[in-house]
C-alpha cells in the first residue's frame, strides 16, 4: 500500500493529530477485536504525544485495559535509566492510566541482547496470530533517526532477517548501543504502521526514503512496508522540505 505522508506546521500539532489517530484506531479495533495490540517507539520525537494520551481530553476516551503494550525496539540499560524506551513511557504514559501492569510487555533490557531478544520471542508467541510466531499489530509506531535507521535497525545490518527479534549494537548520538529490535517480518505484518519524524536535520534522508531509490542496506526505514497494513508517515514542515 503506498504511503500516507501528512504534514504539520510543528512537533505539537503532529502529535495532537497522532493522538486523534491513536485514540480513533483503539476504538475502532477494540470493538471488532476486543484488544488493541501496540508497539511503542523510542526516541525523542513520540514524548509530547505519550504525555497527551495521559492527560484529557484523550486519557477518557481509551479503554485502556484492552490495550497491550509492547516495543519497536529497547535499549539495553535498567528499566528506571532515563535511555530506556520502557522507562521514558512510564514517566509520560503508564504512570498517568489505569492500564493494568500484565498488559505491559516489556523487553527485558536488563538482560544482555542476546537474552533479550530471546525472551522476547517467548512474549511474542503468547501473542501469536497464526500462521505467525508473533501477533498482528494493531499500531506500530516508529521513528526515523537522520542516518534512515527505524526501531534498531541501522544502515548496513542485514536486511534479510528470518527471526522476529534481532540483538543489535550500533552506536546512534550517544544513546546506549546494546539494544533489542524487532524485525521487519513482525512490522510488515502489521495493521498499521505510523512514522512520526520531525526536524530539518531528516529532510534530506526522508525524501531518499519516500522519493528515492529503494536502498533497504542503507535506508533501514525503507523495509518497513507492511503487506497487509496502511503505513502513515506523520512529519512536520521542516522535515518535509525536501519532499
Ligand atoms: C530508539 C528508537 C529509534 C528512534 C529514532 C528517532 O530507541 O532510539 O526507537 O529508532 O525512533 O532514533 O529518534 P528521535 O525521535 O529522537 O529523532
Amino acid at each position: 500500500m503506498e504511503p500516507k505522508i501528512h504534514v504539520y506546521k510543528d512537533l505539537q500539532e503532529l502529535s495532537l493529530a497522532a493522538a486523534d489517530l491513536f485514540v480513533d484506531k483503539a476504538a475502532h479495533t477494540i470493538a471488532t477485536y476486543g484488544r488493541f495490540l501496540i508497539a511503542l517507539s523510542g526516541g525523542s520525537t513520540p514524548k509530547p504525544l505519550y504525555e497527551l494520551l495521559a492527560q484529557a481530553p484523550f486519557r477518557d476516551r481509551i479503554d485502556w485495559d484492552k490495550l497491550h503494550f509492547f516495543w519497536g525496539d529497547e535499549r539495553c540499560v535498567s528499566h528506571d535509566d532515563s535511555e530506556n524506551n520502557y522507562f521514558q513511557a512510564k514517566q509520560s504514559l503508564f504512570d498517568y492510566i489505569p492500564v493494568p501492569e500484565y498488559n505491559i510487555h516489556r523487553i527485558i533490557s536488563e538482560l544482555e541482547p542476546e537474552d533479550a531478544a530471546k525472551d522476547y520471542v517467548r512474549v511474542l508467541k503468547d501473542f501469536a496470530q497464526s500462521p505467525y510466531d508473533w501477533p498482528r499489530f494493531d499500531l506500530v509506531l516508529l521513528g526515523m533517526g537522520d542516518d534512515g535507521h527505524t526501531a534498531s535497525l541501522f544502515p548496513g545490518s542485514p536486511v534479510d532477517v528470518t527471526s522476529p527479534t534481532v540483538a543489535v549494537t550500533a552506536n546512534y548520538q550517544d544513546r546506549p548501543a546494546k539494544r533489542v529490535s524487532l524485525t521487519p517480518l513482525v512490522f510488515n505484518t502489521a495493521r498499521c504502521v505510523v512514522f512520526l519524524a520531525v526536524g530539518k536535520e531528516k529532510a534530506e534522508t526522508l525524501a531518499k526514503i519516500l522519493n528515492g531509490e529503494y536502498h533497504p542496506q542503507l535506508l533501514p526505514a525503507q523495509r518497513i512496508r507492511p503487506t497487509d497494513g496502511e503505513i502513515i508517515w506523520l512529519i512536520d514542515e521542516a522535515a518535509a522540505v525536501k519532499l
